[in-house]
């Protein structure tokens, strides 16, 4: 095992799975580290025996919020934690003031929940158009958002990274198209962050958001919601909650006051100055207590870090076994994270047939994905390459 980084070899024995299986299946749902299960046992061990830890679960809102705004550039108070990003996505949008006759401009290498969201305001007499950027196979052309991004345009909305094709947006570029015309630029980098560099105000995001359970290898129920500080102030929340609010449980906690003395106020609604304006209700706490663990767990192995030592080179690794097997790229050569897709009509036989040999990888329709991660080795990539020479020597 010459070629691991030292890095990489301490964070395999916290990750059970890769004992026995190559896993490539980080853009469906990343492996389960012992951190993040040890975190949520300590937590249901504690409500066994103690009673509900409610004290504890406001305390990692907060430090949830505060490690994930590290890991994003971000400032603590931008930041939301929410169930997920359609969670994320929808609350976002009922905050937003929309003129009439506004349109919207995405990517076609979106996640389909932003469209369902996008043609739901569409239905709903919200915004008139959804225009949907033209696809070059796998790729976008940022003079297609030229053409489709106008003065009515209210947002662009754009997935950094592909759940398909991998393809990795040039946000800054996008960003600066949209706010050109007044509009701003929402981004899900849900196969981004946790794998590749995410800087919110480098990119020139105005929202970004994630889920816990891929790349950040946390659990499913939570992920986060950044919203830059100038459009904070200017969201008008359509809905919100006992968790919205200026005077929540939260924010009595961070004043070092008892949580329930003073009643809530109810005969109004007062908006926090802070993202939590997006947190409606009670979290999933578990999911929350894993996710944190799950960020500090890539925080620790530098994960991130070593992108471009070493995760960047397997999956370039990857590409070029993919194509000398014989098989056509989807993700573009030129602009990727750490997804690598490639065309194949019976794409289900083959996946299961990778898994029968113990690799993990995800079929979709007309395409193989596989995603590998940080902690991803030299020699599970040549064994995969391998497995898919002999399949595509024998069909
Ligand atoms: C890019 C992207 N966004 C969003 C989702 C779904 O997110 P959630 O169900 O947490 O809202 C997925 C799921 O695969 C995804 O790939």
């Amino acid at each position: 095992m010459a070629d691991i980084h030292p890095q990489v070899l301490r964070a395999r024995s916290r990750i059970p799975i890769v004992e026995k299986k190559i896993y490539f299946d980080n853009a469906g749902a990343g492996p389960l580290t012992l951190d993040v299960y040890e975190r949520v046992k300590w937590f249901l061990d504690l409500w066994r025996e103690e009673g509900e830890p409610w004290r504890e679960v406001l305390e990692d809102i907060v430090n949830a919020r505060r490690e994930f705004a590290s890991l994003v550039g971000a400032h603590e108070d931008c930041v939301a934690v929410v169930p997920g990003v359609t969670y994320g996505l929808n609350a976002v949008f009922a905050s937003l003031k929309i003129k009439p006759g506004s349109n919207i401009v995405v990517s076609p290498f979106n996640f389909p929940t932003s469209f369902h969201t996008l043609h739901a305001m569409r239905r709903r007499g919200l915004i008139s158009e959804v225009r949907v950027v033209k696809e070059y196979n796998g790729s976008t052309k940022l003079d297609d958002y030229e053409k489709l991004v106008d003065d009515n345009t209210v947002a662009v909305v754009v997935d950094y990274v592909g759940w398909l094709s991998g393809y990795r947006e040039d946000l800054r570029a996008v960003s600066e198209i949209a706010h050109n015309h007044g509009a701003i630029l929402v981004s899900d980098a849900f196969h981004a962050v946790g794998v590749v560099d995410v800087d919110v105000e480098e990119l020139g995001v105005d929202v970004l958001l994630t889920g816990g359970y891929k790349w950040l290898m946390g659990l499913h129920g939570a992920g986060f919601v950044y919203v830059e500080k100038n459009l904070l102030q200017e969201l008008e929340p359509m809905f919100a909650g006992w968790m919205a609010i200026e005077d929540s449980v939260v924010e009595r906690m961070l004043r070092r006051e008892r949580l329930f003395e003073r009643p809530f106020d109810i005969s109004d609604y007062k908006k926090p100055s802070k993202a939590s304006m997006l947190e409606w209700g009670t979290w999933a706490a578990i999911a929350v207590e894993g996710t944190l663990e799950a960020i500090r767990f890539i925080k620790k192995y530098e994960a991130i870090d070593i992108y471009e030592l070493h995760t960047k080179k397997l999956v370039e690794k990857l590409m070029d076994g993919i194509e000398d097997s014989g098989y056509t790229l989807y993700t573009p050569r030129d602009r990727f994270a750490a997804i690598v897709s490639f065309k194949i009509k019976d794409s289900y036989r083959v996946a299961s047939i990778l898994r029968r040999e113990g690799i993990i990888v995800s079929a979709r329709p007309g395409l193989v994905r596989v995603s590998p991660h940080f902690y991803t080795t030299l020699e599970e990539v040549e064994v995969f390459i391998e497995a898919i020479k002999r399949i595509a020597s024998s069909t």
